[in-house]
């Protein structure tokens, strides 16, 4: 047979993935599962024909240009594709793929979990509990925001908007919801649209954010769009941090302008504003929207079909440059 092409893995991916990635591919790993840095990543490129990145490796232009000539294909573990300058990356005629679909369900799961436990205060109620401070039942103990019936805006209506309208649909929620390009199924199945995400906002008792991070979406949510919201909103973000402003949505949150918000994604990952970590009406997990063993494994099988497609000549199903 022919010499199997050279696949940098960036990360130690679950044993499935490794273990078909080492079948098809001659592989370079990351024993101690350290994140590369862009110089580091350049130098471990090295003779490499394609790289297995994930959301947390940054790939800017400069790292693209950088890059040896070997490189003909980056494929990404993950759905969100702001990682990767992909302009830099069509320029140099590098292929980038990215792993859609396989990962909506665990991410509205985390959403829908993050919506009930932000307005459920389930976080400070595990608290009490472990540290030993809840002396019992009381009419007036931790009361929450009722979740059944409200109303739920959706920013980003793609996959895993329209995952989380359908679970929120079994708690009879009014689903609003802004998207680029209307979508009559959800329209007919009862979610009204909004042309303009900022009409949306008087209407969101729950907001969740579920748009990719672009140039146009940062700081989406800021001061004068939290203002829109009803009092005693709750905001849920799973999609990118830098869809918020943090100081605003920390400053409504101190303020009681909303009730809570329950996040999964931030800004300057794995850094948290240090306001949040502050407040009793946050519901903080470290960026795990994917992370089901299922899942992950299907988001690293797909990002090898991407490469095998590639390598044999053919499309990569999920081409994004
Ligand atoms: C993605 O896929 O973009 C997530 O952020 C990581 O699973």
């Amino acid at each position: 047979g022919t010499t199997r092409p050279v696949l940098l893995l960036t990360r130690r991916y679950p044993d499935a993935v490794m273990t078909r990635a080492g079948r098809d591919y001659r592989i370079l790993t990351n024993e101690d599962d350290h994140p590369y840095g862009a110089e580091e990543m350049a130098r471990r490129a090295e003779g490499a024909d394609a790289l297995l990145v994930c959301a947390v490796d940054p790939v800017p232009a400069a790292l693209i240009r950088a890059l040896p000539d070997s490189v003909r294909m980056i494929a990404t573990f993950s759905v969100g594709t702001d990682h990767i300058a992909l302009a830099a990356a069509k320029e140099r005629g590098i292929v980038v793929a990215n792993t859609p679909g396989v990962l909506t369900d665990a991410t509205a799961d985390i959403a829908f979990l993050l919506l009930l436990g932000a307005a459920r205060r389930a976080a400070e109620g595990e608290r009490m509990i472990r540290e030993g401070r809840w002396d019992g039942w009381a009419p007036t103990q931790l009361i929450g925001t009722h979740v059944t019936g409200k109303r739920l805006a959706i920013l980003g209506m793609g996959r895993i908007g329209q995952a989380m309208a359908r679970r929120a649909c079994g708690f009879d929620m009014e689903i609003h919801y802004h998207n680029r390009r209307r979508l009559p199924a959800a329209e007919e199945a009862g979610a009204i649209y909004h042309a303009d995400a900022d009409d949306m906002l008087p209407a969101a008792d729950f907001l969740s954010i579920h748009s990719p991070a672009t140039p146009e979406t940062h700081h989406w949510l800021n001061a004068e769009r939290i203002a829109r919201l009803p009092d005693g909103a709750v905001v849920v973000n799973t999609a990118r941090g830098t869809l918020v402003d943090d100081e605003a949505l920390i400053a409504a949150l101190r303020s009681g302008k909303l009730a809570a918000a329950g996040l999964d994604v931030f800004e300057n990952e794995p850094k948290l504003h240090p306001g949040y970590a502050g407040l009793p009406n946050t519901f903080l997990l470290p960026h795990m929207g994917s992370a089901t063993d299922r899942t992950r494994d299907a988001m690293g099988f797909t990002a090898l079909d991407n490469l095998d497609a590639f390598f044999a000549g053919k499309e990569p199903p999920n081409r994004v440059a």
